[in-house]
């Protein structure tokens, strides 16, 4: 059983459809750690319902950023995390943390890549009057939701409507990453 580390920033929905599949089978992975970097996120009430043990370190207790990554590279080496699944966590990773996960470090990202990178994908593609847009999971590199691509879906936008395509598109990220991590843990 392969073992990962979630990171995330905000609500965790996605962090949650993760633990639900690693626990009922459907994805043959265990989550070592929740990562997160807002003390007020709410994926951290979401780790408890599942009894993932959750570090929360915030870039500005650190002197740098590899400072900050070095601190989470040791604690995943810790546990022997082989896997890391970024799912809302709202930030750039940098060569500590590239360096020490090479091909091993995973993003979703609510539009077709690579339009509509970086925040509010789903506001940008809406403002924009696309018809259709979607989710994509890939490889991190250095860039923003830039990476070698796994998986993509289409989503249709409801017509101007944020609420309704951001609630569509949520209900597509949560089977597409299932899918994208059962199909890279196989391969691996
Ligand atoms: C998701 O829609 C994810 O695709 C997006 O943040 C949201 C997190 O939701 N990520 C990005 O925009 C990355 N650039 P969640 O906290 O409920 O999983």
């Amino acid at each position: 059983m392969k073992k990962l580390a979630v990171f995330a920033s905000g609500s965790g929905s996605n962090f949650e459809a993760i633990a639900t599949a690693c626990q009922n089978g459907e994805i043959d992975a265990s989550i070592e750690w929740l990562i997160v970097d807002q003390p007020e996120a709410y994926a951290i009430e979401r780790a408890k319902k599942f009894n993932i043990p959750t570090l929360v370190l915030q870039p500005k207790q650190f002197e740098s950023r590899a400072a900050y990554e070095a601190e989470i590279v040791k604690q995943l080496h810790e546990k022997d995390v082989e896997w890391v699944v970024l799912a809302g966590y709202m930030r750039l990773v940098g060569d500590t943390l590239l360096d020490a996960f090479p091909n091993r470090i995973l993003n979703i990202h609510p539009s077709l890549l690579p339009s509509f990178p970086g925040l509010d994908a789903i506001r940008q593609a809406v403002r924009h009057g696309v018809k259709v847009t979607g989710v994509t999971v890939h490889y991190v590199d250095q860039g923003m939701d830039t990476g070698p691509i796994i998986m993509q879906r289409a989503v249709d936008v409801v017509d101007g409507d944020e609420e309704a395509t951001a609630a569509a598109i949520h209900e597509v990220e949560h089977a597409l990453y299932k899918e994208a991590l059962q199909y890279v843990l196989h391969r691996s």
